[in-house]
């Protein structure tokens, strides 16, 4: 465990794990200036959860959605709820290993973003549904098995990290953060987005869209990670290749378990096909994307190349925007000294 305060460390030898740092939060002088301009990312995506008008969605929640569409999206929501409820408390235990202060500056942000996703949630449960039926979802895993066997997969994987911060504890923890950023959401996320093409729940899509949006910061930042990991480990990255892989293989499998249990064939616009392919071709670019090889069916293109319009987040001059009379949730930095009455 790195010291809070150590006078006797030498800043220049800052490294990812198992550096020296004094934990001064430099950030004039950083050696991964990216993760730096990853928080101004981030900052100039601030958006307002509370801003979006759910109206709409409840109408449609209790009226138009069928009974299959409604059990996906409570599924769908209620691990989504858990993903960013442990991202939000576990973030931290990952800044404890880490030895370059533009990180631990990062990861900051970062925990913000996933408990302002909570916020999101929070928001579209208590606009669209009464309080028990809320309370209903955010347990939901008590409920659904598969959700609950999912749901303790990824923490047993976080908790390993927590005890002996061994390097191949932190390459771990860096690989099911990879995979939660950039695998685990994304069935559900293009659950929401399928919705909102057939004009249906398209402000509890706002949300994911935003949220989406910040994941994608997280994923790419994840994938530095590694790629540093593996520029000053390279022995312990070679010689874990296969835990990597495996830890890819149960992920999959969990992600289609889960996404065939609550979407199947049971939703228009997305079938068993179609949840099989994009997960195998979501987590080979992944690999891809950390310089390791394909391992799972080689799919050519997502197969929800579709709705990548209607993920696509734009500011007020937005088509989509338009399309869907989306009041913009965004929020300008400068505004925010003297813009609070009007928020
Ligand atoms: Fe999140
Ligand atoms: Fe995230």
């Amino acid at each position: 465990m790195k010291k809070l305060f150590n006078p006797e460390a030498n800043d220049s030898l800052q490294k990812l794990y198992g550096g020296e740092t004094t934990n001064i939060l430099n950030l004039s002088n950083v050696k991964y200036q990216q993760f730096v301009d990853y928080v101004d990312v981030a900052y100039s995506n601030n958006w307002l959860p509370q801003k979006v008008d759910m109206t709409p969605d409840r109408k449609q929640y209790e009226n138009v959605l069928s009974i299959e569409e409604r059990e996906a999206f409570d599924n769908i929501i209620s691990f989504l709820i858990f993903l960013d409820s442990i991202q939000t408390n576990n973030l931290p235990n990952i800044a404890d290993y880490i030895t370059l202060p533009e990180i631990v500056y990062f990861l900051a942000r970062q925990t913000w973003d996933e408990a302002l996703h909570s916020r999101s949630y929070g928001h579209i449960l208590q606009n669209i549904m009464d309080k028990p039926t809320a309370n209903k979802i955010v347990y939901k895993w008590k409920e659904n098995p598969i959700l609950f066997k999912r749901n303790k997969v990824i923490t047993e994987w976080y908790e390993e990290s927590r005890g002996n911060h061994s390097s191949v504890n932190f390459l771990k923890v860096l690989i099911a953060n990879y995979l939660l950023e950039g695998l685990y959401f994304y069935n559900g996320f293009q659950f929401f987005h399928n919705l909102a093409s057939r004009g249906l729940m398209i402000s509890s899509d706002t949300q994911i869209r935003y949220i989406q949006r910040d994941e994608n910061v997280h994923c790419v930042a994840f994938k530095d990670m590694i790629q540093i990991f593996r520029e000053e480990n390279p022995s312990v990255f070679e010689e874990n290749k296969d835990v990597i892989y495996s830890m890819f293989e149960d992920a999959v499998e969990l992600e289609i378990e889960f996404s065939l249990d609550v979407i199947g064939d049971k939703i228009l616009g997305m079938n068993s096909k179609s949840i099989i392919d994009y997960t195998h071709y979501l987590a080979n670019k992944r690999l891809k994307d950390i310089g390791l090889e394909k391992k799972f069916e080689n799919i050519k293109s997502n197969p929800y190349a579709h709705l990548e319009k209607i993920a696509a987040v734009d500011d007020e001059s937005s088509n989509r925007s338009n399309q869907f009379e989306v009041t913009s949730i965004t929020y300008k930095s400068p505004e925010i000294l003297d813009g609070w009455d009007e928020l």
